[in-house]
């Protein structure tokens, strides 16, 4: 039964940076449309942050620098975890919920690495620990997984999942700007995680992989498993040359389970121009889910910013507010996904996968170069699918090569062969392809 007298929710935010003071400001800019929607009123009762701008509190009764002493506060009854990284934002919330407060995080490295204890934790405590924005910012794939999808079982996700590395590949491949200097721009418009390693490495997104492939999945949170390569070894030329043979260059995040099997990957990936995630740019994600009963179904939106990670914070916020207002302490454990995991399923290692390969071999421009690579291609049983012979650099010219379907471990061999020709100069750069569903 739903109460109008609901006493208001009270909320503390740990963290006034671009996700938190985003989600203060959306909590009072939508004030009305939310307590209609929610029949109960959220307040904002306390704010802590390492450098504090009375400007940007002023209409909160509480605000210091010091993230426990928000913990502690008896009026809090919502924690809202928006500072990033490992400590102190690990103690702040377990504390939380051994007070036995609700946390919202936007931490995707705090839920993949340390998940299991902090669930535990919320468990043991019965209070909810929810995450929506930590994966794909406003993107509500947390919840087309757990819930929308919930009568299917999912054999594959495929998602471009980390905003700041879209938008530098779009924006190298489409302006034909700088790596560094897109860069720069995305952590000016909040896109980059405080370390932008963690955009650029792959870190984030298999972070956000790990989270996705543990709820559609069942495998339990084990972000070690997760194989991770960043979009940094790319190249403007690699860029230009998939475009000639009808690819766009996208970082994915590919997680398939096959019987017990699963693949868990993050790397660099062609994908036919054709494909729906070819055509996602610049700071937008997309996740690409096939179900067996729905079929394939596809999520995209902003993936970072204020305004759309306020979203999904504000999201996971108006569920606790509707628990309140049906007069519930929270909202089932089931719908929280934090059943058991399953313990039959294993990652396999990235040498066990198979995929097709685009190749960029930089050689002496000599004859019967080709002739000695295809020999070490056909020595490993890999097949060439195409090859483009690229124009004469000084002394040397690049050779692009698309493979067949090949075991990873066999192409490693084969690359090793390669690059101890006395004709190959320096290493490789292999970048996986992908055809998708959609
Ligand atoms: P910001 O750096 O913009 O904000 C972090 C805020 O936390 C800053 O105000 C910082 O203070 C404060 N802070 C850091 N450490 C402490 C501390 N020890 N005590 C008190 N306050 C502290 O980061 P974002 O808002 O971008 O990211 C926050 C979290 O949200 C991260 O986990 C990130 O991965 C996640 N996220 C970010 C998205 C985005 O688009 N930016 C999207 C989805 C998730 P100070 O100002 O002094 O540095
Ligand atoms: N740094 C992250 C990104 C923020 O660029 O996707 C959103 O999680």
């Amino acid at each position: 039964m739903i109460s109008n007298s609901c006493i208001p929710l009270k909320v503390g935010i740990c963290g006034l940076g671009t996700v938190g003071f985003g989600t203060l400001q959306l909590l009072k800019t939508n004030a009305e449309e939310i307590s209609r929607r929610t029949g109960c009123e959220i307040h904002v009762v306390h704010v802590a942050t390492r450098t504090l701008d009375q400007k940007k509190v002023a209409s909160v009764p509480a605000s210091g620098t010091d993230p426990f002493a928000l913990v502690n506060d008896p009026d809090v009854d919502v924690v809202i975890e928006t500072m990033g990284g490992f400590e102190p934002a690990f103690s702040v919330i377990k504390k939380a919920l051994e007070k036995g407060k609700h946390v919202i995080t936007a931490n995707k490295a705090l839920i993949a690495e340390h998940g299991n204890e902090l669930f535990a934790t919320a468990r043991a405590n019965n209070v909810t620990l929810s995450f929506e924005s930590a994966v794909a910012g406003g993107i509500p794939i947390i919840k087309a997984l757990r819930e929308g999808l919930a009568a299917n079982k999912i054999s594959s996700l495929a998602g471009i999942i980390n905003g700041t590395g879209n938008f530098i590949l779009t924006e190298m491949g489409a302006n034909k700007r700088q790596f560094d200097d897109v860069l720069a721009e995305a952590q000016a418009l909040g896109y980059a995680e405080a370390d932008p390693k963690f955009d650029v490495e792959g870190i984030d997104a298999a972070h956000k992989l790990t989270i996705m492939a543990s709820i559609a999945f069942g495998l339990p949170l084990d972000f070690n498993k997760t194989y991770t390569e960043g979009i940094s070894k790319i190249t403007p030329e690699d860029i230009i040359y998939a475009d000639e043979l009808g690819y766009k260059i996208k970082h994915l995040g590919i997680a398939v389970l096959n019987g017990t099997q699963a693949e868990v990957r993050v790397h660099p990936t062609l994908i036919s121009k054709s494909q729906l995630l070819a055509h996602v740019n610049g700071v937008d994600n997309a996740v690409l889910v096939e179900g067996n009963a729905v079929g394939s179904t596809m999520y995209t939106g902003p993936g970072a910013g204020a305004d759309a990670t306020a979203s999904a914070v504000v999201a996971d916020i108006i569920d606790l507010a509707r628990t309140k207002a049906s007069g519930a302490d929270r909202p089932p454990i089931a719908m929280l996904g934090y059943l058991e995991p399953r313990s039959d399923l294993t990652v396999l290692p990235i040498e066990d996968i198979r995929s097709e390969y685009y190749l960029r071999i930089l050689v002496d421009d000599k004859l019967g170069v080709m002739a000695k690579i295809t020999s070490c291609l056909q020595d490993a049983g890999i097949s060439i699918e195409a090859v483009i012979q690229k124009e004469r650099v000084s002394q040397t010219v690049s050779i692009v090569i698309l493979t067949d379907t090949a075991l990873e471990a066999d192409l490693n061999k084969a690359l090793t062969s390669i690059e101890s020709l006395d004709v190959v100069s320096g290493k490789i750069n292999r970048i996986r392809v992908a055809s998708l569903a959609k």
